[in-house]
């Protein structure tokens, strides 16, 4: 079995957009495992209008509240398969002055208590702005793992700006159902772009639900089977994602 880390997705039930309910979240879990996926952090959106007033104690306790109940879930005969996942805490923390405070004091979510932290860009921030304030972060020691920068015109269209991010120190991670097409061909051209010239070096898949943003990461590795190597398939998806827990 393929063993994938997925770094970014939203699972924890009624804190963001992504599930509803603790059934849903189960239903997410099953969907993940039979696509290959054993490692999943859970990344709730902070300082986003998505959850607008949730702070990072908010998330923690989900957290914690949703890894109890997996627990016992694990304890049925049809959940056995959570036994064989592990789960992990984190948060795609938007971009802006409430993150940096955070930050400073210690206090943001990061991937798994690491210094790696999911960031979310503005696409209403200049980029001079986004450049400033991953230096700040970069700073303080943190490493930066920017979620889909697939989706920033900005970035993929201008390699030197993304290049002047990974200058400071920042990861790239794009979505899986974008290399699979879901976003369009050429989004699709794109991230196989950024992949192969190795500035983005992290897929995940950015699940919400079990419909339309499903968590498969599969789909990513079927998609590029055909133009790269398995080897770099599973440093994209296992890997390097890996590391990042570490
Ligand atoms: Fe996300």
């Amino acid at each position: 079995m393929a063993g994938w880390v997925d770094l970014h997705v939203h699972y924890l039930p009624g804190i963001d957009d992504g599930p509803g309910t603790f059934g849903e979240t189960l239903a997410m879990l099953r969907l993940a495992y039979d696509s290959g996926s054993r490692v999943m952090v859970a990344t709730p959106h902070l300082y986003s209008f998505v959850a607008e007033s949730l702070r990072p104690e908010d998330v923690r306790k989900a957290f914690e509240r949703a890894r109890d109940d997996l627990l016992v879930a694990a304890g049925e005969p049809e959940h056995a398969f959570l036994r064989e996942m592990s789960f992990h805490e984190g948060a795609e923390n938007q971009l802006g002055t409430e993150l940096l405070e955070d930050l400073e004091r210690e206090r943001a979510v990061t991937l798994d208590g690491t210094r790696n932290i999911l960031v979310e860009l503005s696409p209403f921030l200049p980029f001079e702005s986004i450049h400033r304030a991953l230096e700040r972060i970069a700073g303080w020691g943190y490493v930066p793992v920017l979620a889909h920068v697939e989706r920033y015109p900005t970035l993929v269209e201008q390699p030197e700006l993304l290049g002047g991010l990974l200058g400071l120190g920042c990861v790239a991670q794009v979505n899986a159902d974008s290399v699979a097409g879901a976003n369009g061909r050429r989004t699709a051209r794109q991230a196989l772009r950024l992949l192969q010239d190795g500035a983005a070096t992290v897929i995940a898949s950015d699940g919400h639900d079990v419909e339309h943003r499903p968590p498969d990461l599969q789909v990513a590795a079927a998609a590029l089977a055909s133009d790269v190597s398995a080897t770099r398939i599973s440093e994209w998806l296992t890997e390097a994602p890996g590391r990042l827990l570490r």
